[in-house]
């Protein structure tokens, strides 16, 4: 039995060209300090998606959106009836982005297409690249909302009726950039790829190029409000105050103690504490606050979702600061295909790249798209570590090397 994969199953993409595409695609709401800002259905996002959708074209696609702004490029297979091998990532980014997340798994998407063009080879089962809609979940929650509402993992109607802090619902939000496409049922996938940057330091520690990802951890979204009572700075007695920060900032420190003692696959993150009426000689008198807990078992998640509750309990010092909570996001630990993860594996050796296993502490489309087909992914080193941040930062030759480990992973899933 020969080892040797034919020539045709062999090709190799451009890195220069996905790099060009995005720096391009980057220049779209770039910040002074080098990253990105685009948040989910501005108008830069309608911007990067019109740029992405001519790409698409250019490149021979037939684009399709569907109703919760899903993108999707289409090229042919020779059987068409047969599910897509798909692949994507999201194009949304956070406040203070940087022009990898997200943005390199759907340019390396194009690129596996530019790239069987350049070879003139025909896949038996089509190839599509999905764009999907608002991933972070900064501008409006539930994250990785596309690919949510694609798996079922929430109804179209609960997504559509989100509103941002301004009070717009994604419903206008889509309408405005022109991107609420067609409902329609949820067309079968044959696989689902997606390439990432690692957005955290095992790779780069390690010397690895590819990280073969295992899975991605369990995570619960909160809202939490702290109401206290406003009151003058200066004559209210120490005793008497029912200071709403001051129990806000006992649950942060709790948020981090929780996460501490469920380590080393645990996290606990307090991204946004908003003070009421924030005027220095006022105690304030509410908080809103969110709360973020991931963690690689369910039964963990759920025990720091109970240590975050009590907490609560304790912090509204019965009833003079009263706190409550909700929960906008759950998705379990998502483990990812055997078949495929393996594939990853053999696809990086054969290539001649340095690979390790890593598990996924960030939210990905690919853990809902798991939920419907085999799916897997490909990481590549990020400069420190760094995401969420404008300085992220990767290497070409990594791009190159993990979208070259894309093209050979789909290939075999679409057969040539
Ligand atoms: C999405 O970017 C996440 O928080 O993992
Ligand atoms: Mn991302
Ligand atoms: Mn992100
Ligand atoms: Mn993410």
């Amino acid at each position: 039995m020969t080892t040797t994969p034919s020539p045709a199953l062999q090709p190799r993409v451009d890195g220069a060209r996905l790099w060009q595409s995005l720096m391009d695609l980057a220049q779209i709401g770039a910040t002074p300090k080098g990253g990105v800002c685009r948040l989910a259905l501005t108008a830069l996002d309608g911007e990067g998606r019109d740029l992405f959708v001519r790409w698409a074209r250019e490149a021979g696609c037939s684009v399709r959106v569907d109703a919760i702004g899903n993108i999707f490029a289409r090229r042919a297979g020779r059987n068409d009836a047969l599910p897509p091998v798909m692949t994507g990532s999201h194009i949304d980014t956070q406040p203070t982005g940087g022009k990898f997340d997200g943005n390199y798994g759907v340019l390396a998407g194009l690129e596996v297409v530019r790239t069987l063009n350049d070879r003139g080879i025909v896949t038996e089962a089509p190839i599509e690249v999905a764009v999907w809609t608002n991933e972070e979940g900064s501008r409006f929650v539930p994250v990785m909302m596309g690919s949510g509402v694609f798996a079922g993992a929430f109804t179209l109607d609960h997504a559509l009726a989100q509103r941002d802090t301004q009070g717009t619902s994604v419903a206008e939000a889509l309408a405005a950039i022109g991107y609420a496409g067609e409902q329609g049922p949820t067309p079968a996938v044959g696989a689902y790829f997606e390439a990432h940057i690692e957005q955290g330091p095992m790779l780069e520690a390690n010397g690895c190029v590819i990280g073969v990802v295992q899975g991605a951890l369990g995570q619960r979204w909160y809202d939490v409000s702290v109401q206290g009572m406003e009151a003058h700075a200066g004559p209210t007695p120490m005793e008497l105050r029912r200071d709403a920060l001051l129990a806000a900032s006992a649950l942060v420190a709790e948020v981090n103690r929780i996460a501490l003692a469920h380590a080393p696959h645990a996290r606990g993150t307090v991204g946004v504490l908003e003070v009421f009426p924030s005027s220095r000689n006022v105690i304030p008198g509410s908080v809103r606050m969110t709360v973020d807990l991931r963690a690689a078992d369910d039964a963990v998640l759920l025990q720091m979702d109970a240590e975050l509750r009590a907490a609560c309990e304790r912090l509204g010092h019965a009833g003079r600061t009263p706190i409550t909570v909700e929960q906008v996001v759950y998705f379990p630990p998502q483990p990812f295909a055997p078949q495929l993860v393996e594939g990853v594996r053999a696809d990086a050796q054969a290539l001649g790249y340095s690979a390790m296993d890593v598990v996924s502490g960030a939210g990905h489309d690919a853990v809902y798209l798991a939920r419907l087909a085999p799916t897997a992914m490909v990481f590549v080193p990020c400069a420190d570590g760094i995401s969420h941040n404008e300085i992220e930062d990767a290497q070409p030759e990594h791009l190159e090397a993990g979208c070259n480990v894309l093209l050979q992973a789909m290939l075999r899933s679409a057969k040539v």
